[in-house]
């Protein structure tokens, strides 16, 4: 489990740094910048964030024990997508449909977060 969580870590993350990349190049090539936002999100969450998760459940084995680590991965993958979704379609013109996607996507984040500080401040020694 311990390795299987930070392998699925880093296996996700560097699809959602070519992702990220590829939309980055779009954005790029065709002078449109509009979908900033979701490619910096994707980045730095999809990439940077879950490159981090991976690095920690590696580094301090302990915090990758128990059921609430694997609650933590799949509410990450589940919500950054919604989040991603929301996003691309706040940033092509639908505010009302993307808006509530974007915005409870968010708050489920914000609360995995506080589950994997809850992780860290309990399994780090
Ligand atoms: C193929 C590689 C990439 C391309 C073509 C690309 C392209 C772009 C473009 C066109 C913008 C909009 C700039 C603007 O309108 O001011 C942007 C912004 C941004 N990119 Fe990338 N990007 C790439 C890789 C990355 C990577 C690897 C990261 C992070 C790990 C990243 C993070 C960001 C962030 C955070 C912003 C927003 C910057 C701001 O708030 O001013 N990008 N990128
Ligand atoms: C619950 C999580 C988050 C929420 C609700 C949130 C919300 C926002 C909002 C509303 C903006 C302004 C977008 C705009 O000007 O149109 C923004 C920009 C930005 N956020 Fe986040 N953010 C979150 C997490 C993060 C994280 C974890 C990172 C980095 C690891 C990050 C990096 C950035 C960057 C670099 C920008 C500037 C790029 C841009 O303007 O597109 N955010 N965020």
């Amino acid at each position: 489990m311990t390795s299987s969580l930070s392998v699925h870590f880093l296996r996700a993350s560097v699809l959602y740094a070519l992702a990220g990349m590829a939309l980055g190049l779009h954005m790029a090539a065709s002078h449109d910048h509009s979908q900033m936002p979701t490619h910096a999100h994707l980045m730095l969450f999809g990439w940077v964030g879950m490159t981090i998760y991976a690095a920690v459940y590696k580094m301090w084995p302990d915090t990758a024990a128990g059921p609430l680590p694997k609650v933590h991965m799949i509410v990450a993958h589940l919500a950054l997508i919604t989040l991603t979704a929301g996003l691309f379609i706040i940033y092509s013109g639908d505010i009302p449909l993307g808006d509530p996607i974007a915005a409870v996507s968010s708050i489920v984040l914000f609360a995995n977060m506080a589950l994997f500080a809850w992780i860290v401040w309990r399994k780090v020694r």
